[in-house]
């Protein structure tokens, strides 16, 4: 093989190790912040939280501290069944399609900033320094309440994870699966005496931006989390 095929040949390996290996794309040094471990008890009653459960659209300036974060990711898509790696919301085939964000903004612990949850470790990637609630306020068509929650979370769709087996029906089983995750966080945030509104009127494209990830992926929920203004 000549020398100029061989250096091809190795790049189009390396890309394809790349992409298997960091879906995500390669961050120089990623920051990972460990959660506190989440609880499995607590005071308030499923029937009390389904009852109590309202959209809210205007938030106190209270800081969520990082027990409280911790507890609100697992509630949307952590591990509850470490053996077989299941999470608290199903997933056709446990194949797992949803990429969960958080825009931090307003928290005990945590650095103002843009994350990606990372359900096997527990662990908060960081994806980029400072606050974006404001652009996701303007990528929301202008919902500009969305920038006074203290923390808003963002639920991406990666129907491509589910493409083997289900094919034509992996978007619609991802979306499904949005809708567990979605509601699993608005019920923990009750528990914790916290609200939150589901949104759906955004730009997926200012989104996509915003987070840096590629077409294939559908940013699907933008919900912001804070204790309710009285
Ligand atoms: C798919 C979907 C999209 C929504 N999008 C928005 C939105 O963009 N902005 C908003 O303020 N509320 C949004 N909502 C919240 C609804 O307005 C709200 O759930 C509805 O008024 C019922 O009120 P409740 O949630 O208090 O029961 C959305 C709800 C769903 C299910």
């Amino acid at each position: 093989m000549r020398t100029s095929n061989r250096v091809a040949a190795l790049m189009f390996v390396l890309t394809f190790v790349t992409a298997v290996s960091f879906p995500h794309g390669i961050r120089a040094k990623e920051e990972v912040v460990k959660l506190p471990e989440h609880d499995s008890t607590g005071s308030v009653t499923l029937e009390q939280a389904l009852s109590e459960r309202r959209s809210v659209r205007a938030f106190q300036d209270t800081p969520v501290d990082l027990e409280t974060v911790s507890q609100l990711c697992w509630a949307a898509q952590g591990i509850s069944d470490k053996a077989r790696q299941l999470r608290t919301a199903p997933s056709a085939g446990a194949l797992y399609g949803l990429d969960t964000y958080i825009a931090v903004g307003n928290a005990h612990g945590l650095d103002a900033g843009l994350y990606r949850y990372e359900p096997g470790g527990h662990e908060l990637l960081l994806q980029e320094h400072g606050d974006v609630r404001q652009a996701i306020a303007e990528a929301a068509l202008g919902q500009q309440w969305i920038a006074d929650a203290p923390l808003v979370f963002l639920i991406v769709g990666v129907p491509e994870r589910l493409a083997y087996p289900y094919r034509d029906r992996a978007e619609r089983y991802t979306l499904l699966e949005a809708g567990h995750a979605a509601q699993n966080l608005a019920l923990q945030a009750v528990a914790r005496e916290l609200a939150t509104t589901v949104v759906g009127a955004f730009s997926d494209s200012d989104l996509r931006e915003l987070l840096g990830v590629p077409s294939s992926h559908i940013p699907l929920y933008v919900i912001p989390v804070g204790v309710p203004a009285q």
